[in-house]
């Protein structure tokens, strides 16, 4: 095959990132925007060795599972990658792939992947969304990335992810950073002061966080923006500065209230958690029910149990599990993070948490306590293998890994598994209709 050739195959598959996958002459061709089903005329466009890109220039017979997208922004936005296969078979996508990942990365020959835990809601389902601020044609514009690139953002009418308020408040803030001509953050000259809007709601109290991500504290117009906003949306409830004057391209940083409350409050089941802007939460408060349930059956608690929760963030799972043990040790990096957990305990009435702040590769070597129980939730990358070590020095009689990247998951539970551990099953749950995401929980125990 030569760079530029045109060629027609039939996609066979899809590959993580969303991308579909064909074979032309026995050689593996990634194609963007192609769906398992469709028959495509493609060019390619990267030659490398044993695989190549190509991109669809037409299609020629669609795919049977192919429907029409819901959002006027799909296939320039880099969000909602599947929106436009079918659900069904976005699930059947999803439960394959952390099956080959298990296999592949993991080298369990056959791995217990359980049924994939579906999205009822699949639409206006984030409780958070982050846009960032560029320029276009000397314009100031708002909104998200475009698919396939890190730095171009394209300007964002609507979004079905989080909700229509989120909508109007984007457009608000938009229109005012117009009309005052304020200057955006440039990512190659470092200059420029805004940087992203992030928006939280609570979906089920109905509470809303407004943050502004700026490279300097001196922002002269965040009190007039912040008073336009609390009139106009009498939902919002709090209103934050947040300077980031670093080169990483992150939204967050140092918080300064603008207006209302520190904190807002968001429920899961029965629970009510307050968050700060910098600490993480559970992005789909809607699922994370059904994650926080399915990780309470697989404990299998009785109540004399002493749990660890790491990478605990504001203190949610093991807040979920604490009138079902004798008590919960969190321990998470944040300090942010470790503070909310605390204020929800007490939220709560739950008196047999303890949150420590720090790494915790570093703290779990310290704790001196031997768990019958550990959860945790680490970031994408998955475990230090520090981390790890000071885990399995620990001998744990069972652990609850939930991940929202199967492929470090997997990679750390072969660790595990080779010290005395089997996999007992592999729960995929869908966390993020529409994009390629995967969330799966694993229940490993000692052997
Ligand atoms: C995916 S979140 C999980 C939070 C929480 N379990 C939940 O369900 O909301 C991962 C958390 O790990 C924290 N974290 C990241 N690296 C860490 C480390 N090395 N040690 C402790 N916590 C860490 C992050 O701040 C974040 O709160």
């Amino acid at each position: 095959m030569k760079k530029g050739q045109v060629f027609q195959a039939r996609i066979e598959d899809l590959v993580y990132g969303g991308k579909g996958m064909a074979r032309k002459d026995g050689e593996v061709v990634f194609l963007r925007g192609g769906l398992p089903g469709d028959l495509v005329e493609a060019q390619i466009t990267k030659l490398k060795s044993g695989w190549s890109e190509a991109k669809i220039i037409k299609l020629l017979q669609p795919s049977p599972q192919r429907i029409r997208p819901a959002c006027s922004h799909f296939g320039g936005c880099g969000g909602c990658k599947l929106q436009d296969l079918a659900y069904e078979a976005q699930l059947r996508f999803k439960a394959r792939q952390v099956r080959d990942i298990f296999q592949r990365i993991g080298g369990f020959s056959n791995p217990p992947i359980k049924e994939i835990i579906r999205a009822e809601k699949r639409f206006f389902y984030r409780n958070k969304m982050e846009f960032t601020f560029s320029t276009f044609a000397g314009e100031p514009i708002l909104g998200l990335h475009r698919a396939g690139s890190f730095s171009q953002v394209f300007d964002l009418k609507r979004c079905l992810l989080q909700s229509e308020l989120s909508n109007e408040i984007l457009a608000q803030v938009r229109e005012f950073v117009r009309r005052r001509k304020l200057s955006v953050y440039d990512l190659r000259g470092h200059k420029g002061l805004l940087r992203f809007l992030t928006i939280r709601e609570g979906k089920l109290t109905g509470e809303v966080m407004v943050s502004l991500v700026t490279a300097d504290e001196k922002f002269l117009e965040m009190s007039e923006l912040a008073q336009i906003l609390a009139d106009k949306f009498p939902q919002i409830t709090s209103i934050f500065q947040i300077i980031n004057p670093r080169k990483a391209s992150i939204a967050q940083g140092e918080p300064k209230l603008s207006w209302g409350e520190p904190s807002i409050t968001e429920r899961i089941a029965e629970f009510s958690f307050s968050i700060s802007p910098n600490s993480f939460f559970q992005t789909n408060p809607y699922q994370a029910a059904k994650l926080y349930g399915l990780v309470k059956g697989l404990s299998r608690l009785k109540g004399s149990e002493t749990v660890i929760d790491l990478y605990s963030g504001t203190g949610s799972i093991g807040i979920y599990l604490a009138r079902s043990a004798r008590r919960v040790i969190g321990i998470e990096s944040q300090e942010e993070a470790v503070i909310d957990a605390r204020r929800n305990a007490e939220l709560n009435g739950i008196g047999n948490c303890q949150f420590i702040q720090g790494e915790v590769r570093e703290i779990l070597p310290q704790l001196g306590k031997k768990p019958d129980l550990v959860v945790l939730d680490p970031p994408r990358a998955g475990m230090h293998p520090k981390a790890i070590d000071a885990l399995l020095e620990l001998h744990p009689p069972r652990i609850i890994y939930i991940s929202c990247n199967p492929a470090t998951q997997a990679r750390d539970l072969t660790k595990i598994c080779a010290d005395g551990y089997g996999l007992k099953g592999v729960y995929p749950l869908d966390m993020f209709p529409h994009t390629y995401h995967i969330e799966s929980v694993a229940l490993v125990e000692k052997v």
